[in-house]
């Protein structure tokens, strides 16, 4: 397993939309794997494909940070989502800054897992919070992107001005 080195804003690769993953193979299975260790490494709590400048649609998460309880998310649809919350989010392609985002409660997603077989997830609480910022991410989009306007103006320029933007 090695450790992965993050690409941060404005890395133009956390701008676009990933590519869906053909098929989960042991080459996705092992990036994967190096996923989980970078994430962990960096006190991460998901960790998603372009930030380690792949373009694929992947993502793996841990909110509770515990060994062998993480998951592996491959092509995720957000099918459903319901309610509002808000929790400080930061991201590891955005160091040093900690902002509430506004999300929802609830989420139904579904994806292939890390062995390719296909599923589907109803949660809520943290993991519908880190499921929304992953799924974002295959998206090109950064928690930044989420804040409303008067919100995104209170930024150090340099936060606000994206690449992509
Ligand atoms: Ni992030």
């Amino acid at each position: 397993m090695s450790l992965l080195s993050l690409r941060v804003d404005p890395d133009p690769v956390l701008c676009r939309p990933a590519q869906p993953v053909a098929r989960v193979d042991e080459e996705i299975r092992r990036l994967a794997q190096d996923m989980i260790e970078t994430m962990y490494a960096n006190d991460g709590i998901g960790l998603a494909a372009p930030q380690v400048g792949r373009d694929l649609q992947l993502f793996v998460a841990s909110p509770t940070r515990e060994r062998g309880r993480e998951l592996v998310v491959v092509n995720p649809v957000l099918e459903a989502a319901r309610g509002r919350n808000s929790i400080v989010e930061g991201c590891l392609s955005v160091p040093q800054v900690w902002e509430k985002v506004p999300r929802a409660t609830w989420v139904r997603l579904r994806g292939l897992d890390g062995t390719g077989t296909p599923f589907a997830l109803e949660t809520e609480g943290l993991l519908a919070i880190v499921l929304q910022h992953e799924t974002d991410h295959l998206q090109g989009r950064l928690f930044l992107d989420r804040l409303p306007w008067w919100h995104r103006r209170r930024l150090p320029r340099l936060t606000r001005r994206r690449a992509c933007a």
